[in-house]
């Protein structure tokens, strides 16, 4: 490996795949707290963490997450998958949740807006959850995003909102 010198630019982060370039967006940790609400269940707020990461050699990212309640950091919730990005603008990804749940979703990013909208198309093992929704916004260092769920009993709703900040 060179060392650095005089004349030696910085190094930098490799360069993504070329397939992942319109994603990098989402590259990186993201640190930040949500809100959880359901018609049928009491809201709650949590504290969350993204970890979006990807190899230059390898055509798709990988997506862990974890939460804990807010208030008292107890760990709640996780799931991680793999996102895959195509050159005609769609995605698709895989999750696989902590409660045992599966969802395969597709949809669609906008690399200049620096948003992802994805909608199951296949949710496994689950006794209550019909559909699942998903959007993502990144803006100035900050991640949003907006999780809907659709149930037996209960028609598409926000179950999920955070804003998350890169660190
Ligand atoms: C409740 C789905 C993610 C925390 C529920 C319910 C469903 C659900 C169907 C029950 C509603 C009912 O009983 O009518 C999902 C899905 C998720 C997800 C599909 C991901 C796509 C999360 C995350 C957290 C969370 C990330 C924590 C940060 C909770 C809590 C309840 C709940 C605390 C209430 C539990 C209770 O009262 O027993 N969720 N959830 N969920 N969810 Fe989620």
């Amino acid at each position: 490996m060179e060392a650095a010198g005089a004349g030696t630019p910085p190094s930098q982060p490799p360069a993504p795949h070329p397939e992942m370039a319109p994603l990098a967006f989402l590259l990186g940790k993201w640190r930040g707290e949500g809100e959880g609400s359901f018609p049928t269940i009491s809201s709650f707020r949590y504290g969350e963490e993204l970890l979006f990461s990807h190899h230059p050699s390898k055509p798709v990212i990988s997506y862990t997450q974890k939460t804990w309640k807010a208030a008292s950091g107890e760990p709640m919730h996780s799931e991680s998958g793999y996102w895959r990005p195509r050159p005609d603008g769609s995605v698709e990804v895989v999750i696989a949740q902590s409660t045992g749940l599966a969802e395969v979703q597709k949809g669609s990013y906008d690399a200049e807006k620096k948003t992802v909208t994805l909608q199951s198309e296949l949710v496994g093992n689950a006794s209550k959850v019909k559909q699942i929704t998903r959007a993502f916004q990144v803006a100035d260092r900050e991640l949003s995003y907006i999780v809907q769920v659709a149930t037996i009993t209960t028609s598409l709703q926000p179950h999920l909102k955070a804003l998350l900040k890169k660190i």
